[in-house]
């Protein structure tokens, strides 16, 4: 029985993984470090501190730079996607999601988000959405996608068992990590990267809640 659904944020209800492509590829760019939109994907779903060590391993510089330096890098990509996200406004919200919200909630449905980003408030509120999601996991006390944690928190917020609850991502990271904490996955995106979603998507224009409450239910 599904009485939850729990939402990814970044890639799935707004377009915020171009902001942090754009901002990591700005920071790698001025030390030296070449990324491209394939080497992001693997960055998608990991929190910050996780995708800088992804970078520097990348550049193969990793053990260059201190725990304080690596701390100061993160610190400067986060400035700048902070500067980017002041461009997000309600209009931001991708295709489907409100009224995915708002027919899920009219059926009784808890919903959660699963973030890992430390962000996810401030976007959520500039998106004006915070008020149609139930419970805001807080990023800062899990380990990284693909651990279940960020998933785990957020059934818990909702006073649900993991198996009542289906999770929405984007991330091949956060696919693991759904089905890593004893949930269905609804993948939006390519096969290539989300063939372990028990559903896929190609965008979230074709996410419809009765189509996927038939699907589960
Ligand atoms: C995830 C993104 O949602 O949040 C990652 O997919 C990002 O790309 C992570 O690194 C952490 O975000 P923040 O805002 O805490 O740096
Ligand atoms: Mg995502």
């Amino acid at each position: 029985m599904i009485r939850a659904i729990i939402f990814d944020l970044d890639g799935v209800i707004t377009e915020t993984a171009e902001y942090h492509y754009q901002a990591w590829k700005q920071l790698a760019g001025e030390i030296g470090i070449a990324i491209d939109r394939q080497f992001n994907e693997c960055l998608k779903g990991v929190s910050r501190m996780d995708s800088l060590e992804l970078i520097l391993q990348h550049g193969g510089v990793a053990e260059q730079y201190s725990d304080e330096e690596k701390a100061a890098l993160a610190e400067r990509k986060n400035r700048q996607y902070v500067a980017l996200l002041q461009n997000l406004t309600p209009n931001q919200v991708l295709p489907g999601i409100r009224d995915f919200l708002r027919d899920a909630r009219a059926d009784g449905m808890k919903l959660g988000l699963a973030s890992a980003s430390k962000n996810a408030r401030t976007i959520m509120d500039a998106l004006d959405l915070t008020q149609s999601i139930d419970f805001i996991a807080d990023a800062a006390v899990a380990r990284s996608k693909p651990a279940p944690d960020i998933f785990l928190l957020a059934a818990e917020g909702l006073g649900l068992s993991p198996e009542n609850c289906i999770g929405i991502e984007d991330a091949a990271a956060g696919i693991k990590a759904i089905h890593a904490a004893g949930m269905k996955a609804v993948g939006i995106g390519d096969a290539a990267t989300l063939r372990e979603a028990d559903l896929l998507l190609n965008d979230t224009e074709k996410l419809n809640y009765n189509a996927v409450k038939n699907y589960f239910c």
